[in-house]
């Protein structure tokens, strides 16, 4: 390298993130715990193949204090994870003092490796007795969940920096009453307004409960899942209009139903969908390996769409990226995934944004739903036989980031030598996993 090039590299310092910014990692019970027997996931697991059950998952249950040693020796100064509703209160109106005594071990041991604690209520899964009685879809479901907010609140409030009440309605209402791939499966247009409306209330009722119980004021907000929308053909209306309906629905109707009781926006960044007419009705364009960079799920790796997203949402409250990773069994991409997505992020940052805190979905690989254990989210890998941990390189990579408080310039370095090889590899790996999730 000729000596210019050279100095001007040293030259180069820090993309710089604000003081006291949250790095972290997030998880949620189900996925990551193991033998939730009490839940409607549970029972809807049995009647699926075997590979598609969560069975012990990733035994975090028992082996939480390795996973959050990881967490500390990586540099995370903060973490996500919920509790499971189903293990506290698994008969109705029955609350389980050993299990509420587990939370508080749990949520005390990541308190003493002094992580920031962001809690879950409440991440897509419900006691069985609930969805026995019609789960979110019963007009007494956000009471029932404000009876066990109000019992369990008091007991571990001391361990929580910043509460998060209910985790992506709207995926969960899609999942469950649209592709129907998630319990309760239901074709009811009917069950799907009553839930979505039932958890506005459920969300409105845990926000007004924990500020009575907090006045010094512990944060409460919660995730989003926020997509990026774009139209095909600049010029073309029924696209525009497509993005302008998508964007209302996906983005910025559950705030809208909700105003007032978001002291944060928790935003879970996976998604750019491109909307493209077909006769009279705009559809959304698949992403294939042969027109854009995606990950083994096939969702496109669009960093400018976390941009878009976060200036879009900017406001008078604080944005926290709760989610967003990726599934890839190429650690690589999953480097490259984390930088250019994070120096997006520290653009919006730049222009003024208030973004707070970031948590990479996910800590370790783990339970993806529907999908079971194929798609590999984790930082750090999970080897289900054995329950064994690999720090993968990418989980490095995020801890020199967050040891700078910000992304080093040698990164980017790096990682414009390698994307273009590894793009032409991950293509081909993108073909065998592609059968593999068929
Ligand atoms: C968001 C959900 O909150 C989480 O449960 C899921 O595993 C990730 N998306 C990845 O699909």
């Amino acid at each position: 390298m000729p000596k210019k090039h050279l100095k001007e590299y040293h030259e180069h310092t820090t993309i710089p993130f604000p003081t006291g910014f949250l790095w972290g990692a997030a998880t949620s019970a189900h996925q990551v715990e193991g033998h939730n027997i009490y839940n409607d996931w549970w029972e809807w697991e049995q009647r699926r193949p075997r590979q598609l059950r969560s069975g012990s998952a990733c035994d975090q249950y028992h082996l939480y204090e390795t996973d959050f040693d990881l967490a500390k020796e990586l540099n995370h100064n903060a973490h996500r994870l919920s509790i499971e509703w189903s293990r506290i209160e698994p008969r109705e109106g029955e609350f389980n003092i050993s299990e509420i005594d587990h939370y508080k071990a749990v949520l005390k041991s990541l308190k003493d490796r002094g992580l920031t604690v962001m809690l879950t209520l409440w991440h897509f899964t419900l006691p069985k007795w609930l969805s026995d009685k019609g789960g979110w879809e019963n007009s007494q479901a956000p009471y029932y969940f404000e009876r066990f907010v109000q019992r369990i609140v008091p007991e571990i409030g001391e361990y929580i920096d910043l509460w998060v009440t209910i985790n992506e309605p709207g995926v969960y209402i899609y999942k469950a009453y649209i592709e129907r791939v998630w319990p309760p499966a239901r074709k009811s247009l009917f069950g799907l307004i009553k839930t979505y409306l039932n958890l506005v209330s459920a969300h409105k009722k845990a926000y007004h409960f924990l500020h009575q119980s907090f006045p010094a004021g512990k944060p409460v907000g919660m995730a989003n899942n926020i997509m990026s929308f774009e139209p095909y053909h600049k010029h073309s209306l029924t696209e525009q209009l497509a993005v302008i309906l998508n964007d209302i629905f996906t983005n910025h109707l559950f705030y809208f139903l909700t105003q007032g009781t978001h002291d944060f926006l928790g935003i879970n960044y996976y998604f750019h969908a491109r909307f493209r007419h077909k006769g009279l009705i705009p559809e959304t364009v698949g992403s294939s390996p042969q027109t854009h960079d995606v990950s083994d799920l096939g969702w496109e790796i669009y960093p400018e769409g976390i941009f878009d997203v976060l200036t879009d949402l900017s406001d008078e409250v604080p944005i926290y990226i709760t989610e967003c990773g990726i599934a890839s069994t190429n650690d690589d991409r999953r480097n490259r995934f984390l930088i250019t997505y994070l120096q997006e992020v520290a653009r919006a940052i730049k222009i003024g944004v208030n973004v707070r805190g970031f948590f990479y979905w996910s800590l370790i690989d783990n339970f993806e739903w529907s999908l079971g254990f194929d798609p590999r989210f984790g930082l750090i890998e999970v080897d289900y036989q054995t329950q064994k941990r690999h720090i993968r390189p990418s989980a490095k990579v995020y801890s020199e980031i967050i040891k700078h408080n910000g992304i080093p310039h040698t990164l980017l370095g790096f990682i414009g030598h390698s994307a273009q090889a590894d793009k032409i590899l991950d293509k081909l790996h993108h073909y065998e996993k592609k059968v593999k999730f068929k």
